[in-house]
């Protein structure tokens, strides 16, 4: 299966291939940037650089880290980074890969299903400050991302679960047929995952850059999730645990604003909570620091509070200056 992503700067082949493939497609110039769980996953006799695993490496300490880990091999602008393992390794290396000598190819190669489904396209790299998840970044596409599906079968069932978040996400904000298709349980992984990639290809081919609406509609969840993220300093839940949690209170923020159809955060809940993620938080009645925390998500303006709401399941829009009393209610509720 193969499928391609035309972005400003490139177009995006994305493959999947069996693992026993994937040494012979890496160039021998690759230098790999993975963490310290994923590196024993996979051999390779190409150059790495090591990180330790967790958010914490999405940090502007491990990215002025690994630039000169990469600068003291003596590089040059045929180099290509390679990201192997989930989001906070794509999105570092990637950022890397952005800026080291002005920009070199970028290859992602996904091995959890999060990163498969939607961090390893649509160029949003990037690390975390204390302030916020993401704020300091770029837009860098990769030129290839290599899916090989049998990195999930090493993969922990907590982050087999974590990554199940995202996809119900897309059968939520656009794709009301691929939730029958979830809800019955029987489709392969690897057509799920290209189903998402697909539903992403397309939005990212429409607003690569969040201009109309559409490509916030991928952070449905997001506003609470990483809220929660921060204020529990990226401990206690895996990011698609809190976008799970996120995806409920934000499905109960749009019915008390009378943008969702009535009845779907329920049904939201009932769906997330079947495929074993969390859908509440004690903490969530905590509502100050949470709030506080959302107005630095990129989507927030003069400091007034902006979420993807769902209007009904498979439809979705960015909702601006939601004022901070109904988002108190649905946290609360
Ligand atoms: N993960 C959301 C986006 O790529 O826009």
């Amino acid at each position: 299966m193969t499928m391609q992503v035309r972005t400003h700067s490139n177009v995006t082949h994305i493959d999947f291939l069996p693992i026993a493939e994937l040494q012979e497609r890496l160039p021998s110039k690759a230098v790999i940037v993975t963490d310290d769980i994923v590196t024993e996953l996979w051999e390779s006799p190409h150059r790495r650089i090591v990180v330790p695993a967790g958010e914490a490496s999405k940090s502007l300490h491990s990215y002025s880290q690994v630039v000169e880990q990469i600068l003291s091999l003596g590089i040059d602008r045929n180099t290509i980074i390679v990201a192997l393992g989930g989001g906070v390794v794509g999105d570092l290396a990637g950022f890397v890969a952005a800026t080291i000598l002005r920009g070199v190819t970028f290859l992602q190669v996904p091995t959890t299903l999060l990163a498969m489904v939607d961090s390893s396209i649509g160029g949003k790299v990037g690390v975390d400050t204390p302030q916020g998840k993401n704020l300091v970044g770029a837009f860098k596409p990769a030129d290839q991302v290599l899916i090989c599906s049998e990195f999930l079968d090493q993969l922990p069932a907590r982050q087999l679960t974590n990554g199940m978040a995202e996809v119900w996400k897309y059968g939520f904000i656009g794709d009301a047929p691929e939730l029958n298709k979830l809800r019955a349980g029987q489709a392969p992984l690897t057509e799920i995952i290209f189903d998402c990639l697909d539903h992403k290809a397309r939005v990212v081919e429409e607003d690569e850059f969040e201009t109309s609406g559409l490509r916030a509609t991928l952070n449905f969840g997001h506003t609470v999730g990483h809220a929660i993220e921060k204020v529990l300093g990226y401990e206690t839940f895996l990011h698609g645990e809190a976008i799970s949690i996120g995806m409920a209170a934000e499905a109960r923020l749009g019915e008390l604003l009378g943008i969702t159809e009535a009845g779907t955060a329920e049904q939201v809940k009932i769906d997330l909570a079947s495929a074993g993620l969390p859908v509440d938080w004690d903490g969530l009645r905590d509502f100050e620091p949470l709030i506080a925390a959302m107005r630095s998500d990129k989507k927030a303006t003069g400091g007034k509070l902006a979420f993807s709401l769902l209007t009904r399941l498979g439809d979705c829009k960015l909702v601006r200056d939601v004022d901070d009393e109904s988002v108190q209610a649905a946290l609360t509720a």
